[in-house]
């Protein structure tokens, strides 16, 4: 068997996790008995990349596009939002994890927003993997508000047009403190970005998986893993210039 080559981590893991409505619906159940059975899909993952050393993994739990989704689905996710929090804070503990979110988190409903302000202040002192749910996230939302925020720099005259370089774009995004991604994984065999961390996956390898989001299991993860370590990232340079 390959083991995973413990040099050559991705620093930063990103996930879209789907497929928890088609999960649900070849077992004649409603979406919603997708998303609580994908909620152990991110206890593993989220448990499996700290303990394998994985420094930053960013999830994306709920889109901009997802309010538009049936009332009593967007409610089920919030509520199984909250309980999660509170259930994982020991877990977050334990393994040293540091949540973190990105979004526009003052659209979630209060208790969705002051319990998750809560876990990321009571983790804030955490040095081991930092979590990053995407809450209420669009990569376009994010970037729109990164050019507004320095467009009143430059009218305030605080910055300098000539002066604007990735490094400022990136400090005014919503991922200021994270790293770039490294490997970017989908599940349910859909080949989509869906609006997801754009410009921060600019050098990623990306890495689609036919398997549902609640059958997303540390094997799989270990797969990637090893699928990533057996590429060459080049970043726009030859083999060449590489060895
Ligand atoms: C995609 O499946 C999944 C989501 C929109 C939500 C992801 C949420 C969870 C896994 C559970 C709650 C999260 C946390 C962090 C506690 P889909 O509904 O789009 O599936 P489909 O494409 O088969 O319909």
């Amino acid at each position: 068997m390959v083991n995973i080559d413990q040099e050559r981590l991705p620093k930063h893991i990103a996930i879209i996790m789907d497929g928890n409505g088609r999960w649900a619906k070849q077992r004649g159940k409603h979406r919603v008995f997708g998303h609580e059975n994908g909620v152990n899909a991110v206890r593993a993952a989220v448990e499996n990349s700290a303990r394998l050393g994985i420094d930053f993994l960013t999830l994306y739990a709920f889109s901009t596009e997802n309010w538009n989704r049936p009332k009593l689905e967007v409610q089920t996710l919030m509520k199984l939002l909250v309980a999660s929090l509170r259930k994982e804070l020991k877990t977050f503990i334990k393994n040293n994890i540091k949540l973190n979110a990105i979004g526009n988190i003052d659209a979630l409903p209060q208790k969705a927003a002051s319990e998750l302000r809560d876990v990321i202040q009571k983790t804030a002192s955490h040095t081991g993997m930092t979590l990053t749910l995407a809450l209420s996230y669009g990569s376009r939302e994010e970037l729109k508000s990164a050019i507004q925020a320095i467009s009143v720099k430059v009218k305030n005259n605080i910055i300098s047009p000539d002066t604007i370089d990735e490094a400022i774009i990136n400090s005014h995004l919503y991922t200021h403190d994270l790293p770039d991604v490294d490997l970017l994984i989908r599940t349910s065999g859909e080949h989509r970005i869906s609006n997801f961390l754009l410009w921060q996956i600019a050098y990623a390898e990306l890495y689609f998986i036919d398997v549902l989001w609640p059958d997303f299991s540390e094997q799989h993860l270990v797969e990637a893993i090893i699928n990533y370590q057996n590429r060459e990232r080049r970043f726009g340079k030859t083999s060449e210039q590489l060895s």
